[in-house]
């Protein structure tokens, strides 16, 4: 029987990121996976595919209406979704071939098969009707999470997708209908918008992506519906008949009221994510659940059951793949004696749309609800030089600090490359930084990211270009 110091069950980025950090503080290491490629859902299903067709659906996207105002002259671009569709693909083998050189580079086992932990230290492992046991000192579950499914509606991945299936669409659907106005919903509608779908989103919430900041939320669905999204906010869908041609879903006010029918050729559920515990053999073990299914863990990831772990989307928590990444890091610390921690106030978010939206930190609404004394600083892309140029002004960055410190509590974009500029805030607000740190920060110009510098100084009134 094999022994190891650790085992983790599943390769997504919480699993093969906490087994390379495990192996380089010494330990003897084996991951378990059950699907046939490493990564997770995020490498095979979930952010990368996701950023490519975002990439792609953009290119194409500008060039079809931005290339001849800046006097580049080309023929209407044509799609070749196929060619799209393996660009995609080539990105995922390209990043699950890094997964596959990491594990080998850091000497870490590959165990293919179903993992199941049988009690403290031992892990049976699953495969074409064959297992083995592993014996493990440590134990880490980082199963991730599956898609939440609606009551009554059938999932096929065809005409009814998740994710999953809305990043393998054979061909552009004349009429999208989205259930949910999150992330995903968000991602994929622009993917498919951009080929040239007729996207209309169904809401329950009488606003879209909840959880961000409220101002940035109601600026962005403006921005979407401009760009032709259509929003059915404070609404439910709760059948979708599948006998015709063409898909007819039953839409109701959430408030209750008259049903109303809308026709679609693809219906795409994203009403968010569950964890995924199927096969473990938890309850038997002895490993508890919390009331929403996720496995329950302390402050220091230790589930009900000694020497068990559980990091990632699996356990409470925002589900995000550096979310993870970092848990990931900080189990495998602790279970090496050290000090491993996950900073839960600075995590940032990013919708990967054209633009970009980019969180970290408290909302306004979340310092309301606190009672905490806030100033705003705010700063549109409209009075930003390097925007104007390129012509991409449309949002603006948004600052939350503390009354009385000024320490920044909170950062908010909506603009193009709001990803990446996010960072420096997450870097600041790491050091305790004030706005008057990052107002006294010097700023190469002409960047977007002076936008950042002159919301800081807005925190305290004095912008300079506006
Ligand atoms: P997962 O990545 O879900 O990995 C779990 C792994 O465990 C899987 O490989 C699974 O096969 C394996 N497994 C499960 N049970 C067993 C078992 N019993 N035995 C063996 N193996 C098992 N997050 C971001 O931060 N940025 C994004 O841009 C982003 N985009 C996304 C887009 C989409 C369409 C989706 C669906 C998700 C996206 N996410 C994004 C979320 C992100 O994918 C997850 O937060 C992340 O993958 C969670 O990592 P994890 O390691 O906890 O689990
Ligand atoms: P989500 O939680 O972001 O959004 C789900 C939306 O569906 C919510 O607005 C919710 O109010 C709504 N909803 C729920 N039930 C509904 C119903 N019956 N009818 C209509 N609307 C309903 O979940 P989503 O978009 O499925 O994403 C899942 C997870 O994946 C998220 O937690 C997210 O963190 C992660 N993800 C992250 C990405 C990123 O970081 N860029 C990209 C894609 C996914």
């Amino acid at each position: 029987m094999a022994t190891y110091d650790l085992v983790v069950i599943g390769t997504g980025p919480g699993g093969y990121v906490c087994a390379v950090r495990a192996s380089q503080l010494g330990m003897k290491v084996a991951v378990v996976e059950k699907n046939a490629t490493l990564g997770g859902t995020c490498l095979n299903v979930g952010c990368m595919p996701s950023k490519a067709l975002l990439h792609a659906s953009e290119m194409f996207e500008e060039a079809g209406h931005s290339f001849a105002k800046m006097g580049v002259s080309i023929p209407s671009p044509k799609l070749d979704l196929p060619a799209m569709m393996n660009f995609k693909q080539q990105g995922i083998d390209g990043n699950v071939k890094g997964v596959e050189f990491l594990m080998k580079k850091n000497k870490i086992d590959v165990l293919k098969g179903t993992g199941k932990i049988l009690g403290s230290g031992k892990v049976e492992v699953s495969a074409d009707g064959k297992s083995q046991v592993v014996d493990a000192k440590s134990i880490v579950i980082a199963t991730g999470s599956d898609i939440a499914r609606l009551k009554g509606i059938e999932i096929d991945e065809k005409r009814i997708v998740s994710s999953t299936g809305a990043l393998s669409l054979e061909k552009v659907p004349g009429k999208l209908l989205i259930v949910g106005a999150g992330v995903i919903g968000l991602e994929l509608g622009s993917v498919w918008h951009r080929l040239g779908a007729e996207v209309v989103v169904v809401e329950f919430l009488d606003r879209i992506l909840p959880g961000m900041d409220g101002e940035i939320a109601k600026q962005f669905q403006r921005i979407l519906e401009k760009q032709g999204f259509a929003f059915k906010l404070g609404a439910k869908v709760t059948a979708v008949d599948t006998a015709g041609k063409t898909l007819k879903a039953t839409i109701e006010p959430a408030a209750g009221g008259a049903a109303e029918t809308l026709e679609a050729d693809v219906v795409l559920v994203c009403i968010g994510r569950v964890p995924y515990t199927d096969a473990l053999g938890l309850k038997e073990a002895g490993v508890a659940l919390d009331p929403r299914g996720r496995v329950q863990i302390d402050p220091h990831f230790a589930t009900s059951l000694k020497g068990v772990y559980a990091i990632g989307d699996v356990v409470a928590g925002p589900m995000l793949a550096h979310k993870a990444e970092d848990e990931g890091v900080a189990v495998a610390e602790i279970i090496a004696g050290q000090a491993g921690h996950v900073n839960y106030d600075v995590i940032p978010g990013v919708v990967y749309t054209t633009p970009e939206v980019s969180c970290v930190g408290k909302t306004e609404e979340e310092l309301k609800q606190a009672g905490t004394a806030y100033t705003v600083g705010k700063f549109p892309f409209t009075a930003n030089g390097r925007s104007k140029v390129n012509q991409t002004t449309d949002g603006f960055v948004k600052i939350l600090a503390d009354a009385k410190t000024d320490r920044v509590l909170g950062v908010h974009i909506i603009g193009r490359e709001a990803g990446e500029m996010i960072h420096e805030a997450c870097v600041l607000m790491e050091f305790g930084g004030s706005a008057e740190d990052l107002a006294r920060t010097c700023h190469a110009h002409p960047t977007r990211s002076e936008a950042i510098k002159e919301a800081a100084l807005a925190v305290g009134k004095r912008a300079i270009h506006m």
